[in-house]
């Protein structure tokens, strides 16, 4: 796997053992540059660990996983500055205003003073942001807590980001704006490795992985999985996949 590598993301029979508990068993994942790449799975599945060893946060107990051409193994640090995370549980501080947790946020990824005030003001223009930036976080509504975390992963221009779930426990038209805001990431040419339950932000990937139990079960567009399944939805395909494989182990 090298820096020249067409793939964001290219992993082979990666795999996170806890003790004698497998999470992630065996992962090959190949994600286009540029692509919403979705990883959908039940609770426990495995998206988490998966992405927080993408991340370089957490050592793999076996495989080969590179991000951005870098193998996360030998170089994880190397990685940390060509991503962004957007943590399932993710943190802003609530007494800080919107400004302050991106200038936090912005010095954490090592952006100096004066190109990080640019990538800010830059940035509240694409999500939306300038009139918070006063804000205190605590007290604004969900939806808007995540756009900032959206904001405050993209503010050092990293070619690929991670959102484990973000839009979880948002309403539907706070959901939907959220993904107007995805395809915003994707179009300024950043790859979006998104996990989700729900199934209708799935059918805005390009392409998705089904996880169940640690392993990879289909990774296919969501039109291509709806008609091998010969499903009319994806939430219908998802379902008969998982259901198929909790069948094969009773
Ligand atoms: N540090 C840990 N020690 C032991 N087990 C862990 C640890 N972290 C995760 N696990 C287990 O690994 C499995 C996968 O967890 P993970 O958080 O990756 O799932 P997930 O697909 O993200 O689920 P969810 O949809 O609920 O977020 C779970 O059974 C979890 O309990
Ligand atoms: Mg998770």
């Amino acid at each position: 796997m090298t820096a020249e590598t067409r793939w964001a993301v290219e992993t082979h029979a990666l795999t996170k053992r806890f003790g004698d508990f497998t999470a992630v068993d065996n992962v090959d994942l190949q994600v286009h540059k540029g692509e919403i790449f979705g990883f959908l799975g039940a609770n426990g599945a495995g998206k988490t660990t998966t992405i927080r060893i993408l991340c370089g946060l957490l050592r793999a107990t076996s495989g080969q996983a590179s991000v951005s051409g870098v193998n996360i193994m030998r170089h994880p640090e190397k990685v940390k500055p060509l991503l962004g995370y957007m943590s399932q549980k993710f943190s802003l501080y609530d007494d800080l205003r919107v400004i302050d947790n991106m200038i936090f946020f912005g010095g954490v990824y090592g952006l100096k003073w004066k190109p990080l005030k640019q990538r800010i003001d830059h940035v509240s223009g694409e999500i939306g942001l300038h009139h918070l930036l006063n804000r205190q976080v605590r007290g604004l509504p969900t939806g808007w807590k995540q756009r900032i975390a959206l904001a405050c992963a993209i503010l050092h221009d990293p070619a690929i980001v991670f959102l484990d779930e973000p839009t979880g426990g948002v309403d539907p038209v706070s959901r939907r704006q959220f993904w107007d805001l995805i395809y915003g990431v994707a179009d300024t040419g950043k790859t979006v490795f998104v996990t989700t339950h729900y199934m209708d932000e799935a059918e805005y990937c390009h392409r998705v992985a089904i996880m169940y139990q640690g392993r990879i079960v289909s990774c296919d567009t969501p039109h291509t999985i709806k008609a091998q399944s010969g499903d009319p939805t994806l939430e219908d395909a998802f379902i008969r996949l998982v259901s198929d494989r909790i069948r094969q182990e009773v």
